[in-house]
């Protein structure tokens, strides 16, 4: 098993890629917390693997909330005796507005939960990191490719944009330590995020479709499941301040 024992937080664990990722990290061994909103949903996931080899905790709670993000670690930490992987991939999808046209309350929703969230999470996860016996741990942050290309509105692509950026930022600083930071950017992926996201913004949208004509097919949430297991693994040791696109190839043009 690849990840045997290892403990590790997951967020936006109850639908999606976070579903998948949690699935596949416990059937390899792992012990996670399984962190999103809706209790019930994570009391059906941890249910569904009750008999995989890894243990999951389930934790109810926003993660843009500070609070929160440090629980959900203090738990995994009180549980498990350490923490050795966190993947912050809750995350909210915008209506594709161009600034010109973007409310306060969109531009305070995305960065909230898409960039505050994370970054909480990582500032509880070194301090953690740090204090263990090694400074070891890893960090997976899943951004998307709307942090270099425009998929989607100007409030999604610069908080993804801002997370790439700390995901490098943070790989920089702890370089010295044995602490590692990598990200994951999908492309189109099969998932709920269009039953969650609001009603398009008819210019935004315009624009950011005309895109949509180079999209091979959307990918599975657990491609994405795969990567996370690569990085979350010993086998990426080396690999450190990367953002590995997975998209299908959407993005070559
Ligand atoms: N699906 C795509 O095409 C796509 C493309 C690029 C990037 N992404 C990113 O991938 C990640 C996962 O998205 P998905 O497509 O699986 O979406 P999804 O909507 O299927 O799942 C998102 C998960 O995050 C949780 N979540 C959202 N806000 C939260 C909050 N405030 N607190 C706690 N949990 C919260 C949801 O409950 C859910 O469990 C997101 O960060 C998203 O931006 C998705």
């Amino acid at each position: 098993m690849r990840l045997e024992g290892k403990s590790i937080v997951v967020t936006g664990a109850s639908a999606g890629m976070g579903q998948a990722i949690v699935t596949r990290f416990v059937q390899e061994g792992a012990y996670v917390v399984a962190v999103a909103r809706r209790k019930e949903r994570l009391e059906e996931l941890a249910a569904e693997l009750k008999d995989a080899p890894g243990k999951v905790i389930i934790y109810a709670g926003d993660v843009s909330n500070p609070a929160v993000c440090e629980g959900m670690i203090d738990l995994a930490v009180k549980e498990f005796g350490r923490l050795d992987v966190l993947v912050n991939n809750a995350g909210i999808m915008d209506d594709n507005t161009a600034v010109g046209d973007m409310s306060d309350e969109m531009m305070e929703r995305m960065f909230k939960v898409n960039t505050y969230a994370p970054l909480y999470s990582m500032r509880k996860a070194i301090k953690v990191f740090l204090e263990q016996d090694d400074e070891s741990g890893n960090i997976i942050n899943v951004t998307s490719v709307g942090a270099v290309h425009q998929t989607a509105g100007v409030a999604y692509c610069a908080s993804k944009a801002a997370i790439a950026s700390a995901t490098k930022n943070t790989a920089f600083m702890y370089i010295d330590k044995g602490i590692r930071c990598n990200a994951i950017a999908p492309g189109g992926v099969l998932t709920d995020i269009p039953l969650v996201m609001p009603t398009a913004n008819e210019f935004g949208f315009k624009r950011t479709s005309s895109l949509l004509t180079h999209s091979p097919e959307l990918g599975m949430p657990e491609d994405i499941a795969n990567a996370a297991l690569f990085l979350a693994s010993d086998e990426s040791l080396f690999v450190n301040g990367s953002v590995i696109t997975c998209d299908g190839g959407w993005t070559c043009f």
